[in-house]
């Protein structure tokens, strides 16, 4: 009998994935990317924010970790790069490699995104501690708000009737 592998998650990771790797996944574009501001939510260690501004674009970030000092991200980002290399290459047989090769190259991509992303942290107007459901900007802030690799689910409190006697 085959022995099914999965990639083990405990908790919600901090990824570190590249402005190539959002435009891919988002299908984006000059056109998308011009309209005006632009909001990375739940974005992690992503260098999607600090590769758009080297391009000129105005965006910034949101993610609760960015409470974490510069020497607190740069520790906590290297660990996860390094576990989920390790997990990834405990089931590499099971993905398909043809966009990134290998898991090599994938390390690489995501040691360089990470990189940029720390280069940029400092910069403290583009990266804001906040977590979903309350985002700390004005409605119609943004044109384009993206979020990569992150499902949040709120349910409503439904309303109870007071019980009468
Ligand atoms: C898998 S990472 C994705 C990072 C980045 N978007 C990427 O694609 O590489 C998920 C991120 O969601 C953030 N997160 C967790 N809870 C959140 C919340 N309630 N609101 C916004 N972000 C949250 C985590 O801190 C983590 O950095």
């Amino acid at each position: 009998m085959s022995e099914t592998k999965y990639y083990e998650q405990t908790g919600v990771a901090m990824t570190c994935r590249s402005f190539n790797e959002y435009k891919e996944m988002f299908m984006l574009d000059d056109l998308l990317l011009n309209k005006g501001k632009i909001l990375d939510v739940a974005s992690g260690a992503s260098s999607f924010v600090a590769e758009l501004s080297k391009r000129g674009y105005d965006a910034v970030a949101v993610d609760p970790l960015y409470s974490l000092s510069l020497e607190g991200m740069n520790d906590f980002g290297s660990r996860e790069i390094q576990i989920a290399t390790e997990k990834i290459d405990k089931i590499k047989d099971f993905f398909v490699w043809d966009s990134y090769e290998s898991i090599e190259s994938h390390n690489q991509i995501r040691i360089n995104s990470f990189e940029q992303f720390l280069e940029s942290y400092a910069e403290e107007e583009k990266y804001f501690s906040a977590a979903l459901p309350s985002l700390p900007f004005e409605d119609e802030t943004f044109s384009l708000i993206v979020c990569n690799h992150f499902l949040f689910l709120s349910r409503r409190t439904a309303h109870k009737t007071p019980a009468t006697k």
